[in-house]
């Protein structure tokens, strides 16, 4: 299952995506984390110190490699080169599994051992000086973007994304790859403001938006939450003491976060795993070629000379079976 955790600035997209990547490792699950954030602080939320996050390997500078390797031997990518974000995968292009090991996750995924169980984290890379008014960062979390469009993920296998504050990953298709996207809010006017955003664009794409209200502290938050957002919210969590202890760099053993901290984890593992059946790999592909005709004509013909359109292969439908012949 991918699971995205988006919402406003602040609300804590990064800290319950952490909590839900130990819980998922205490049960005994395969998981990829991915910081698709270019304000990096999932590896520092997962237990690494600063130097430990700061050597980890920037997705965005090994896109070379990435694309490379992903590119197989389709015969429709002529290059790396003309490879863009959104460029799909077809007959001769290699897929990513959870559990395999690969170049991509040798190149960019460090294990991290959390109680439970290790799990592979993966991450954009910062904003550097260099970026500015160069590349648009999207550049970076194209990278995130092409190995989602490259994977394949099975039933209790999980992908986790941390992703960037607002609702930049409209202007990508990055906002359609996951089974499940947890929206983040706090019960404030402005926590529920990107719900309503995130809302119309999802509408028309089939995601699943779910809410998980943060820093909940009553009943008159939990109301107004449910006021607003409807049957979208899923659970609550209250301010956690574990979650600062952790913040000041003394974490205590997992089994010691809150009881209903803990129940909401597990309603979150819950809901997304009852997306498995709601699979469609075939809407799933249709989508990312609907976002590579869009990225094609508005940028990416004009800045690869090619006509990406035909990067496309019509028969091919990305699925599981495929990663178990491919
Ligand atoms: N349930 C919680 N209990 C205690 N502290 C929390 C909780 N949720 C979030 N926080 C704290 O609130 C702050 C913001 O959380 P976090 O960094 O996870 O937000 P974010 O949405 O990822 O922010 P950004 O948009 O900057 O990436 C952090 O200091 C975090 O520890
Ligand atoms: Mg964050």
């Amino acid at each position: 299952m991918k699971i995205a955790f988006v919402g406003k600035g602040g609300s804590g997209k990064t800290t319950l995506s952490s909590l839900f990547i130990r819980h998922l490792a205490a049960v005994g699950a395969p998981v990829v984390a991915i910081d698709a954030d270019i304000n990096q602080h999932l590896g520092a939320a997962l237990g690494l110190d600063d130097d430990q996050a700061a050597a980890l390997p920037a997705m965005g500078e090994r896109l070379q490699l990435i694309k490379d390797y992903l590119r197989g031997c389709n015969p429709r990518i002529a290059s790396a080169e003309t490879m863009i974000k959104t460029t799909p995968p077809g007959e001769g292009s290699r897929l990513l599994r959870v559990q395999e090991d690969n170049p991509v996750f040798d190149a960019c995924a460090r294990p991290v051992e959390l109680d439970g169980g290790t799990v592979r984290l993966m991450v954009t890379g910062p904003f550097t000086d260099a970026d500015l008014g160069v590349a648009c960062y999207h550049s970076k979390t194209g990278a995130v973007e092409l190995c989602l469009n490259h994977l394949v993920d099975g039933r209790d296998e999980y992908v986790v994304v941390d992703m960037t504050a607002g609702s930049d990953s409209f202007a990508s298709g990055m906002f359609t790859r996951f089974d499940v996207t947890f929206l983040v809010a706090e019960p404030t006017r402005k926590g529920v403001s990107v719900y309503r955003q995130y809302k119309e664009y999802a509408r028309d794409f089939g995601v699943v938006l779910k809410v998980v209200g943060n820093k909940v502290q009553g009943q008159d938050d939990i109301d107004f939450l449910r006021a607003e957002v409807g049957d979208d919210l899923l659970v609550t969590v209250g301010h956690s003491d574990w979650v600062r202890s952790m913040e000041k760099g003394r974490p205590p053993r997992f089994d010691l976060l809150e009881d209903a901290n803990r129940r909401s984890l597990h309603m979150l593992q819950i809901a997304a795993d009852a997306t498995y059946e709601l699979r469609d790999w075939e809407r799933y592909t249709r989508q990312m070629v609907h976002f590579h005709l869009k990225n094609a004509t508005s940028w990416g013909n004009e800045r690869t000379g090619a006509d990406l359109a035909a990067q496309i292969d019509p028969g091919f439908v990305l699925n599981e079976r495929l990663a178990a012949t491919v």
